[in-house]
């Protein structure tokens, strides 16, 4: 696992735009994971913003949304395909035809979450999933609890995420219950993951995912698994790392060690 660590949530935001853009150029139709939720919000803005400077070029990217609510038609407002269109999509050169997206009303469940899967190999697998992280370290709707090996599939919603939602319905009958999320066992498949936390209220499951145990019972230390996953979090969120001076050592080195030359003294160079 690589640990970034920013200053600020803008610092966490510019980072994460970068390494996906790096991650696009290498790949003539890359094929990205998106997450909703505040932290990448920032994300998203700084993405519209290389795209409109002609850094990133949608035209070639497929996108997968990560999670959806049941009972949702994507023109609600509360859904997450209305999020990924409002804060995203609609800003960019994307080809509707090239993102996917968890349908909350579907006809059968699990034949949709079947073929859902089923696309994503049919693209080629996922280069480069982002994700947010929950205070209890859930990724996705994957609350902790989830089998580390899960799949798209139907989960009941936490206590606590319905009745945070409330405030959003017009009457407490249309607050989802159920949600379809992309599995664990999916989320790892993905080449690379992208995992970004900002805030003081991170720091604990920030700490738990990448120094703790692997456990169902912090989904996100699934990542510790994974060769090529990524942290990008600023310093308040790692603020519970005991390894944190090293993770920024690492960091700084990474250049040195990407090109051998330059860690050989400039008077020994031809
Ligand atoms: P947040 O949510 O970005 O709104 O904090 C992250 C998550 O729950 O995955």
């Amino acid at each position: 696992m690589e640990v970034i660590i920013k200053n600020d949530y803008d610092g966490v935001c510019t980072e994460s735009a970068a390494i996906i853009q790096e991650a696009c150029r290498h790949k003539s139709s890359p094929v990205l994971g998106f997450p909703t939720g505040k932290t990448p919000l920032g994300l998203y803005e700084k993405l519209i913003g290389f795209y409109n400077q002609g850094g990133i070029d949608f035209a070639s990217i497929t996108a997968f949304n990560l999670d959806e609510y049941v009972g949702l038609e994507a023109s609600h407002p509360q859904s997450f395909a209305y999020y990924m269109d409002n804060h995203l999509f609609r800003y960019v050169n994307i080809k509707r035809e090239n993102v996917f997206r968890l349908n909350g009303q579907p006809g059968n469940i699990e034949e949709h979450c079947r073929s859902y899967e089923k696309k994503i190999q049919e693209v080629g697998g996922i280069d480069v999933q982002i994700l947010g992280i929950g205070k209890n370290g859930h990724i996705a709707f994957n609350e902790p609890g989830s089998s580390l090996s899960s799949r798209t599939r139907l989960k009941i919603l936490t206590r606590e995420t319905v009745e945070a939602n409330k405030p959003f319905f017009l009457n407490e009958r249309e607050v989802p219950r159920f949600c379809l999320t992309m599995g664990i066992g999916t989320i790892v498949e993905a080449k690379m993951v992208l995992l970004l936390a900002a805030g003081k209220d991170k720091a604990e499951s920030v700490a738990r995912a990448i120094e703790g145990p692997v456990t169902a019972s912090i989904p996100a230390s699934a990542l510790q698994l994974h060769a090529r996953a990524i942290f990008v979090i600023d310093e308040a969120a790692a603020s519970g790392l005991t390894n944190r001076d090293y993770y920024r050592w690492a960091y700084e080195s990474k250049d040195r060690a990407l090109d051998p030359l330059k860690i050989i003294p400039t008077k020994l160079k031809k």
